[in-house]
């Protein structure tokens, strides 16, 4: 996992992190994957090709108090040599599909303006866009991006 998210950050503008953020350690990462195992309101899918991570997509609850129950957070990345394939419309429909069965009601994500591929699966998937939030990422050059918030009914 720690590899995983280390290189897709270093794949990509469009995640949240710098690899050398990825500063979990290997006993605090286990914990992290237990965690997600054990809890019935959380999934971590993961999509296999001949046995190779090609990339996950997790379902992860806003919060626990009672007026926010019924919302998930949906996050997705693949290695860059499997984008492109269809692997994220078939991981994020089984995320989609799944946080349905577990009772939430409603599935929201943000996305980086620009990320057009990212955006246009959001989209084919019934996501909408219901803001957005301006300067959310600065980079290390300086420059700043903004992030799409969207949602979608389950
Ligand atoms: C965003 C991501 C999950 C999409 O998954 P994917 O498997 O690559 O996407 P798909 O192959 O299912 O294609 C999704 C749609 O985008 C279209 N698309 C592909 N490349 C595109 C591009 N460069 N610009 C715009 N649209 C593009 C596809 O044609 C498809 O649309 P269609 O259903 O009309 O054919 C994946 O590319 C990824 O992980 N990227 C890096 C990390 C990232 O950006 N994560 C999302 C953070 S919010």
């Amino acid at each position: 996992m720690l590899e995983y998210l280390r290189v897709t950050a270093g794949e990509t503008p469009y995640l949240l992190r710098e690899p050398d953020e990825v500063d979990m350690s290997t006993e605090q990462e286990a914990d992290f994957i237990r965690g997600m195992r054990d809890n019935p309101r959380a999934l971590m899918l993961l999509a296999l090709v001949d046995g190779d991570c090609a990339g996950c997509c997790s379902v992860m609850p806003i919060g626990t108090r009672s007026r926010v129950r019924h919302r998930c957070e949906v996050a997705i990345a693949l290695y860059q040599k499997y984008c492109g394939l269809g692997l994220g419309r078939t991981l994020l429909q089984t995320a989609v599909d799944t946080a349905k069965t577990i009772g939430y009601e409603q599935a929201e994500l943000s996305v980086v303006r620009g990320n057009d591929r990212a955006l246009r699966l959001y989209a084919h998937l019934g996501f909408e866009r219901c803001g957005t939030l301006p300067h959310t990422l600065k980079y290390r050059d300086g420059h700043y991006a903004d992030e799409i918030l969207m949602v979608k009914m389950l």
